[in-house]
C-alpha cells in the first residue's frame, strides 16, 4: 500500500490506471469504513482511501480542532484490508488558495442536518467534487448513515454529468445498535449506553409508522420528546420520502425515519430505511 500526500504524485500513480475504486473519509477509521473498501473492492481493480478532515463543512463552533487524526492507525487497518492507495493530503494541498468557489447544493441540504449545519453541504460537495476531480474514480463508495450526505453526493454526479458510478454502503452497527461512527469516541461510558436509544428511537418510530394510528408529525414530536426527556438535544426527528428526501406523505411507499441529536457534546445521527409496500 503507498501512501500519498501530493496531488501530483497521485495523479502520476493513476495515470495508467483503469477501474479505480474511491472510499473518501475523514480519517479515524472504523468497521464502517472498511466496509465501504470491501464494497469498493468488489468493484474495482485499484482502490483508493482518501483521508482528509475537511474544514469547509465544519461551522465556526464545531469539532475540527479536536476531530481524532490518526493516520499511524487507519493506515494499518487500510493496509490489511487490501487497499492500494492512502491519499493523505496536507490542508494546504487541498486548498492551496481561499476556496472562493463552492458548489451550491439543492434546498434540501438547508433541511435536517443542514438546519443545524449551514454550510455543511456546501463544504462537503466542495470537497468531494474535488477528490473526484483529483482522483478520477471509476466507482465511489459512500455510507449511508449520512443519508443526506449520500442523496446530496448522487445528485453532484447526476446533475454535473459525472461518469462516477456511486455505490451505497450499509451502515454498520455496535452491538447494541448504535451506528458506527467516529464521533462514538467523544462519548463518556455513561453517554456511550444512552446512545443506542437513538436507533432504538428511529425503531419505534418506524414501528408507529406502520401501525399507522397516529400522524407523522404526532410520531416526529413523540419521539423528539421521548428523547429529551432523556437528556438529548434534539436536532431533529424526521420521516421523509426515501427518493426525494422530502417530507414523507400518506401515500409514499419508501420511507425513511431520520435523527440527529446531541449527548453531551457529542453530535450523533442515524437512519432507518423502510418500505410500506
Ligand atoms: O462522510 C465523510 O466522512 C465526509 O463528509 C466526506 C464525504 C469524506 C467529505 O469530507
Amino acid at each position: 500500500m503507498q501512501i500519498i500526500y501530493t496531488i501530483a504524485e497521485l495523479r502520476l500513480r493513476l495515470a495508467s490506471q483503469k477501474n479505480i475504486g474511491l472510499v473518501t473519509t475523514m480519517g479515524n477509521l472504523h468497521a464502517g469504513h472498511i466496509h465501504l473498501v470491501n464494497l469498493a473492492k468488489q468493484q474495482s481493480d485499484c482502490i483508493v482511501v482518501s483521508i482528509f478532515v475537511n474544514p469547509l463543512q465544519f461551522g465556526v463552533n464545531e469539532d475540527l480542532a479536536a476531530y481524532p487524526r490518526t493516520l499511524d492507525a487507519d493506515c494499518k487497518k487500510l493496509e490489511a484490508a487490501g487497499v492500494d492507495i492512502v491519499f493523505a493530503p496536507s490542508e494546504s494541498e487541498v486548498y492551496p488558495t481561499p476556496q472562493t468557489m463552492t458548489i451550491l447544493p439543492p434546498a434540501i441540504a438547508e433541511e435536517l442536518c443542514g438546519a443545524s449545519r449551514p454550510g455543511h453541504f456546501a463544504g462537503v460537495a466542495t470537497v468531494v467534487s474535488k477528490l473526484f476531480n483529483i482522483v478520477r474514480p471509476d466507482v465511489a463508495v459512500f455510507g449511508k448513515k449520512d443519508f443526506q450526505q449520500l442523496f446530496i453526493i448522487r445528485q453532484l454526479v447526476s446533475q454535473f454529468n459525472l461518469p462516477i458510478e456511486i455505490v451505497a454502503g450499509e451502515t454498520i452497527r455496535e452491538e447494541d445498535g448504535l451506528a458506527m461512527s467516529s464521533r462514538n469516541g467523544y462519548l463518556n461510558p455513561a453517554e456511550r449506553l444512552e446512545a443506542q436509544r437513538l436507533s432504538r428511537a428511529l425503531k419505534l418510530v418506524v414501528d408507529a409508522v406502520k401501525k399507522k394510528k397516529l400522524g407523522f408529525t404526532e410520531i416526529e414530536s413523540q419521539t423528539t420528546q421521548y428523547l429529551t426527556q432523556l437528556g438529548w438535544i434534539v436536532d431533529y426527528i424526521s420521516i421523509r420520502n426515501q427518493d426525494t428526501l422530502l417530507p414523507a406523505s400518506t401515500d409514499n411507499q419508501k420511507l425513511v425515519a431520520l435523527g440527529a441529536a446531541r449527548l453531551g457534546r457529542t453530535r450523533l445521527i442515524d437512519n432507518i430505511e423502510f418500505d410500506l409496500g
